[in-house]
């Protein structure tokens, strides 16, 4: 299978990034992280999550930051949505399309939404329901899908079952998350053929943290199959409240400069990228972790110099 020609990458970092800050980021970074994030050519973001303000008390802002960001032509903006409450708070800010998530073992179902795989699917029917009665997109991220903080292993089977269940509940694209970033390639391309089987290419996609550091490998393994949508960070932000120890998701400027060797089209400008990584960095009050970022910011003190 050839490489696609081109990738989309949908910057999760204003959701997945800062829902796990351990202190309150501020509305208004959060507003302009989103900005900065459009002006670098990112045409998908997922903007914030319409869950439980007493669970995840770092979202709970949500309205506000979805009615404060400048929605131009071109860009979707996605919400996390686990219920029929969360999905009806969402609606007032007009996403375009919503998430669902559910895990590929029971004990992570459990930890993170307070219920069982099959109750999980009895909450997100209706959000489905709804969100295609108002025109809006449903994609689904199969949590654990390569490892799981209380399991351990994750078959291929396990992850095959909960695409099974997104497929059978009209969830429109089907989403691999390696919720604790230990899937390494051989066991993403398991998982992928298992989407695949359900999905069209062009409604699978990767999720990747990158705790042992191979989300950039993943994404490759991933690219080999065609794959050509992958979530990623701005800056490495995040990681996810109730996989303790898990760290972000891969960085976008560091996907985009793997895709960028590989003459395969984003729409996204690096430099323009790394300003944004730049500027939540320095809003949280700490340096850029991204290996990209580090280095491309690096080059630019030396030019500077
Ligand atoms: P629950 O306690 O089982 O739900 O939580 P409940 O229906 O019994 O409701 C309890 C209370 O929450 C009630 O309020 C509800 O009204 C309220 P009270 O009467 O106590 O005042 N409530 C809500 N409030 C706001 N928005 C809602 C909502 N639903 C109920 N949508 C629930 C179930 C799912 C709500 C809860 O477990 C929750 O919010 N969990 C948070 C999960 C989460 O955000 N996890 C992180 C995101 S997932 C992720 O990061 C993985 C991903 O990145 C992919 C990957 O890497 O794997 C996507
Ligand atoms: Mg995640």
């Amino acid at each position: 299978m050839a490489f696609p020609e081109r990738v989309t990458l949908v910057d999760v970092g204003p959701r997945d990034g800062l829902q796990n800050e351990s202190r309150p980021v501020d509305t208004a970074h959060k507003v302009a992280l989103v900005h900065h994030l459009q002006a670098s050519g990112l045409r998908e973001i997922e903007v914030t999550s319409f869950v439980s303000p007493k669970w995840v008390p770092q979202m709970a802002d949500n309205a506000a930051v979805m009615a404060a960001i400048a929605r131009p032509e071109g860009v979707r903006h996605s919400v996390l949505t686990p219920n029929l409450k969360g999905f009806e708070a969402a609606l007032v800010s007009r996403p375009d399309e919503v998430v669902v998530f559910a895990a590929a073992t029971e004990a992570f179902s459990q930890r993170n939404i307070n219920c069982s795989i099959e109750e999980s699917f009895e909450r997100f029917r209706p959000v489905v329901a709804e969100a295609h009665r108002h025109g809006i997109k449903v994609r689904g991220a199969v949590s654990c899908a390569l490892g799981c903080p209380y399991q351990g292993d994750v078959s291929a089977d396990e992850v095959e079952r909960v695409v099974r269940l997104m497929k059978h509940a009209g969830v429109d694209h089907c989403g691999i998350a390696d919720t604790i970033g230990t899937g390494t390639p051989a066991k993403v391309q398991a998982a992928m053929a298992r989407a695949l089987k359900h999905y069209p290419l062009a409604e699978v996609s990767g999720h990747f943290h990158d705790t042992y550091g191979q989300a950039l490998s993943n994404v490759y393994a991933s690219l080999e199959m065609g794959i050509a949508t992958f979530d990623a960070s701005v800056g490495g932000l995040g990681g996810c409240p109730y996989a303790k120890g898990a760290t972000g998701n891969v960085a976008t400027e560091d996907v985009l400069y793997l895709l960028n060797g590989l003459g395969i089209e984003t729409g996204i400008d690096i430099e323009r990228l790394v300003d944004a990584a730049a500027a939540i960095a320095a809003a949280l009050g700490r340096p850029v972790s991204s290996r990209v970022g580090k280095a491309l910011l690096a080059r630019r003190g030396r030019a500077e110099s």
